[in-house]
Formats: structure tokens, C-alpha cells, sequence
């Protein structure tokens, strides 16, 4: 292949989408971790079914950065998932230091590289791989909007009992409880979903998707959801490697957008080869301002206490 993709973190999230990416046929994978073996045999494991899968993308493991050297997307995974009670924001310390490790090591080898950053809380994550990495706005892209929305998705093709295909739904904001769903954007083939859905089971669905991932913490009790993170990550960088300039929620550093400004907030944006090469700005009613406001100001508050 001709195109690579490091994945830093071998864990759930970084190894699901190490596989997503494989089996797509999207690029070859270097599948970093701070851990020597362990990304070694996930490799070795995932190539081992390329024979029955039937692609012919390479997978390396490795703890070693030499190997990520020209990546064209840089996926970062690392750091430590919240457990059941715990929220997003309480990873902080620890995975602040991680990132801004990981950040330096990988940018170092592939200078031209988009970054797309899951690790959390991660709209703070994001601002520190924009200061480590030194690399400009566009290419440093936090991945939230595309989970966030496929939860709303789900949720609403489940309750309508049409396919997912048909659903178009868009969240914007911090990725955290304050995140804002926005009904009055989302369509059922074309159909305003606020047509189908009465104002009071949707304020539940909102609800539900707002607190998504803690449902899941709830129920995986040892870690958070990685499948559809993964899809999610996979999905943006397939946008960029296929330069389809594609419009999806992403997080972005804001220099006055929505009238935001000096931090990443999930906003549309398009996506190609350049990463962000454009963020989309709508008009928000005076409900759905004050909703994205609340949600800048948590991770305002959030990123002040961060050491960059
Ligand atoms: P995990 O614990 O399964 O994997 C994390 C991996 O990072 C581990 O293999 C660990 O060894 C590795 N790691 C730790 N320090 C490292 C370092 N210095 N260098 C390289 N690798 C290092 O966790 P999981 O479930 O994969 O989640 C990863 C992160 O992604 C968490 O912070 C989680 O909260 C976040 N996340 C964010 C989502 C989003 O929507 N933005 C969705 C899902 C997870
Ligand atoms: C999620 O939303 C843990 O942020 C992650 O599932």
C-alpha cells in the first residue's frame, strides 16, 4: 500500500482500529505502544488473518517510533480509559503526560502527518497535541462528533425502526455531558426528525446520547466502548486519505468560530487531504448558542489547569 497509518496505543480502541483500517484495505498500520510485546503479537495476529480476510495491507508492532517514519495519519489512542463513576476529566493528569510524550515522539518522525486524537478528556487532549506537535490548526483534528452522532443515530433509527443509512444527525460541542445534540439538524431521509419523533422522547434520546459512553462504562465495568470509537476514527481517516472532503463533526481549534475562541470544540468541518480544510459555521438559534457556550466554557475551565 502506499499509504500508512500509525496507531499509537494498542489497546481496545487502537487495535480495533488497526484492524477497521486493515480489513478495509485503507493503508498499511504501525501499531505502537509503550509496551514492547504486546503491540508485536496484535500485529502479528491481525496479519495472520489477512489470508482469510483477504487484503494485503502490512501490520507492524512495535514500541519503537522509527518504524511510524512518513505516516500520513498519526491515530492517538494512548493513555488510560475511565472506569465505572469515573468521568472523562478525571484522566486528565495521567493522560496528559502521555500525550504530550507521544505527541513529540511521532510528529518527529512524520512532520506532514494529519493527527487525529482520541484519547481523553479529548478536547484538552487535543490542545496539547496542537502545542507539542507545533503543527499547524488544520492538521490536528480531535475525534468525538462522528461517536457522539453515530450514538444519536442509533438511537433514533432503533426508535423509528428504519436503517441507519437513512439518519444524517449532528453533535456538536466538548465531548462530555455538556455535549449538544441538535434535533433541529437531524433528518430521517430527509425528513426533520423533530416531524417524527414527539419533543419529549427525543429530549430522552438527546439525553441518552449525551450520556452514551457512561452507559457503556456501566456495563463493560473494566474499561469504555472502543468499537464504535474505532469505527468512528477509521471513518475520518479515511476522509483524509481519500481527500473526500467530506463534512463531519469534529474537534477543531476555534480561533473565533461560533464565537469561540483558543480551544477545540466539535463543529462541522470538511475533511480531505489537507485535514480540516474547512469549518462549516451554522446558524445557531439563541438555545442551541447558549448550549454550545455552556459546553466551551467546561472545557475552558478544563484546559486552564493543564501545564502547556
Ligand atoms: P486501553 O487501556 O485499552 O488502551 C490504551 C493503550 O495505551 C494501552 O495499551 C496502553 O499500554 C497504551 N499506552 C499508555 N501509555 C502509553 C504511551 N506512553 N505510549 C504508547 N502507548 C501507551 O484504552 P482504550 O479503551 O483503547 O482507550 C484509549 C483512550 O481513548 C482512553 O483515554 C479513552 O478514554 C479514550 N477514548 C476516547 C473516545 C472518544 O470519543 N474520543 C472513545 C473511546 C475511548
Ligand atoms: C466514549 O464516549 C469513552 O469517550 C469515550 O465512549
Amino acid at each position: 500500500m502506499n499509504t500508512k497509518v500509525t496507531v499509537i496505543g494498542a489497546g481496545n480502541v487502537g487495535a480495533t482500529a488497526a484492524q477497521r483500517l486493515a480489513e478495509k484495505q485503507l493503508c498499511d498500520v504501525v501499531l505502537v505502544d509503550v509496551n514492547e510485546d504486546m503491540p508485536k503479537g496484535k500485529a502479528l495476529d491481525l496479519s495472520q488473518a489477512a489470508p482469510v480476510e483477504c487484503h494485503d495491507s502490512k501490520l507492524i508492532g512495535t514500541s519503537d517510533y522509527s518504524y511510524t517514519k512518513d505516516s500520513d495519519v498519526i491515530i492517538i489512542t494512548a493513555g488510560i480509559p475511565r472506569k465505572p463513576g469515573m468521568s472523562r476529566d478525571e484522566l486528565i493528569e495521567t493522560n496528559s503526560n502521555i500525550m504530550k510524550d507521544v505527541t513529540a515522539k511521532a510528529c518527529e518522525q512524520s512532520p506532514d502527518a494529519t493527527l487525529i486524537i482520541v484519547s481523553n478528556p479529548l478536547d484538552a487532549m487535543c490542545q496539547i497535541a496542537l502545542k507539542t506537535s507545533g503543527f499547524k490548526k488544520n492538521k490536528v483534528i480531535g475525534m468525538a462528533g462522528v461517536l457522539d452522532s453515530a450514538r444519536f443515530k442509533t438511537f433514533i433509527s432503533r426508535e423509528l425502526d428504519v436503517s441507519v443509512e437513512n439518519i444524517e444527525a449532528f453533535v456538536l460541542g466538548g465531548h462530555g455531558d455538556t455535549m449538544v445534540p441538535l434535533p433541529r439538524f437531524t433528518t430521517v431521509a430527509g425528513i426533520p426528525v423533530t416531524e417524527l419523533i414527539d419533543p419529549k422522547r427525543l429530549d430522552e434520546i438527546v439525553d441518552r446520547t449525551r450520556t452514551g459512553g457512561a452507559e457503556i462504562v456501566s456495563l463493560l465495568k473494566t474499561g469504555s466502548a472502543y468499537y464504535a470509537p474505532a469505527s468512528s476514527a477509521v471513518e475520518m481517516t479515511k476522509a483524509i486519505l481519500f481527500d473526500k472532503k467530506k463534512i463531519m463533526p469534529c474537534a477543531a481549534y476555534l480561533e473565533g468560530e461560533y464565537g469561540i475562541n483558543g480551544i477545540f470544540m466539535g463543529v462541522p468541518v470538511k475533511l480531505g487531504k489537507n485535514g480540516i480544510e474547512q469549518i462549516i459555521e451554522i446558524k445557531l438559534k439563541d438555545d442551541e448558542k447558549e448550549a454550545l457556550d455552556k459546553s466551551a466554557r467546561a472545557v475552558e475551565d478544563l484546559v486552564k489547569g493543564l501545564n502547556i
